[in-house]
């Protein structure tokens, strides 16, 4: 595709392979300084709403709009297309639809949500999560990145006023309809031979972090029998995840980042900080992954002599997608599959506000958040096609 190619070489990672970009680093704002120029180069009209979050609009910004679009960013080492397939497909769709001679009988937005992976601030889906006010935008402008710089500061410094972050019943009031397209991140419609599908509901998730605290000391000079090790705690949280989340049908649990601090081969840690992800197919199920992986840091805490504090950072139920619209949008396409994912998407918290779909595009590897992510031209094409003619309907 030639918008994925056209940014191909912005923010990737020799060191991780892949890309990273987050939000609002420099990676980021060059993405969106492409994605504005794309819009413009369009004639479409470009803002960037209180929250971050870009808007292209064909016609007059208004109520009823159809929406469509996806994010930028990605997961330190991510691929290529979650996240950017969504937007340079809705692009792309509005250059088909223009081919086809259609004029919208309502007006129509592309979209690009700001960190949607949480891969700078620690919370997925930021940018939607503040236009709906999900997230306090007082918690929100103190999250801070690894290197300590807040959101408020980062977004000053992307030129977006921080005093004015938070719930945007005006924007969301604008939108009539949100469609986001996505690479697949498993082999759903690869089992199925199909090239792009409509999404049935997304797994109930969220992050928490576990900080233990030890005692540092020297790694030579300290008796075993001496040590406080927050990191042996750690651990066993890795192990309890695996054991908890296996012992509840459908769930996921992930130690994907472990920090020790200060992080020396020759020095036991005074704090270990490590995150969980944890999924499963309600809340209840969820919680009871969770609470049983605390219960499991706690015990180890107290065999280690350690203390420890959990504390959820980010989280969201179980979605459902409006079925009405899901069921007409895969009429629209012919029939195509519904499927169920175990990712979290922007889309999932705007179904909470207005009627949502979402387009999966075939991915032959099923991996994601991961650099061998793909996704073969021919699908990218179908998925364009696909996604112009739910909007061709939507707006019709
Ligand atoms: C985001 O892609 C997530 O599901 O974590
Ligand atoms: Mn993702
Ligand atoms: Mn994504
Ligand atoms: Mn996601």
């Amino acid at each position: 595709m030639t918008g994925l190619a056209e940014i191909a070489g912005i923010g990737a990672d020799p060191r991780r392979g892949g890309y990273s970009r987050h939000g609002f680093d420099r990676a980021d704002l060059a993405l969106r300084e492409w994605f504005t120029a794309q819009a413009r180069r369009r004639g479409l009209d470009v803002e960037c709403d209180r929250n971050g979050n870009l808007w292209a609009w064909w016609g007059r910004p208004g109520d009823g709009a159809v929406v469509t679009g996806s994010h930028l960013d990605s997961v330190p080492g991510g691929g290529a297309f979650d996240g950017p397939l969504g937007v340079v497909s809705a692009l792309e769709a509005v250059d088909l639809l223009r081919e086809r001679g259609f004029t919208p009988g309502r007006p129509l937005a592309v979209v690009v949500f700001a960190e949607e992976e949480g891969g700078r601030f620690g919370v997925a889906c930021l940018g939607s999560r503040l236009l709906t006010g999900s997230l306090p935008p007082e918690t929100a402008l103190r999250l801070s990145d690894s290197d300590g710089v807040t959101l408020a500061e980062a977004l000053r410094a992307a030129g977006i006023n921080p005093t004015r972050v938070g719930r945007d019943d005006a924007a969301l009031a604008r939108i009539g309809t949100f469609v986001e397209l996505h690479v697949e991140q498993g082999r759903g419609l690869v089992d199925l031979a199909a090239p792009v599908g409509v999404a049935r509901s997304i797994l109930a998730h969220g992050r928490w972090r576990l900080t233990f605290t030890g005692e540092g000391n020297h790694a030579g000079a300290t008796l075993m029998v001496d040590r406080r090790d927050p990191m042996v705690a750690a651990a066993q949280v890795v192990v309890a995840a695996r054991r908890a989340a296996l012992a509840v049908e459908g769930a996921r649990a992930t130690v994907g980042r472990i920090v020790p601090n200060p992080g020396g081969t020759n020095a036991i840690p005074s704090t270990v900080d490590i995150w969980l992800d944890a999924r499963a197919d309600d809340d209840a199920r969820t919680r009871a992954v969770v609470a049983d992986i605390t219960a499991a840091a706690e015990a180890a805490a107290v065999d280690e002599g350690c203390a420890v504090t959990v504390t959820q950072e980010s989280y969201g139920d179980k979605v459902v997608f409006d079925p009405a619209l899901r069921d007409e949008v895969a009429a629209a396409l012919g029939g195509v599959p519904v499927l169920p994912t175990g990712a979290g998407h922007d889309a999932g918290i705007l179904a909470a506000h207005v009627p949502t779909a979402m387009l999966f595009v075939r991915n032959p590897t099923g991996i994601s958040h991961a650099p061998e992510e793909f996704a073969e031209p021919a699908d990218c094409a179908a998925g364009v096609a696909a996604l112009a003619d739910v909007l061709a309907h939507l707006a019709r």
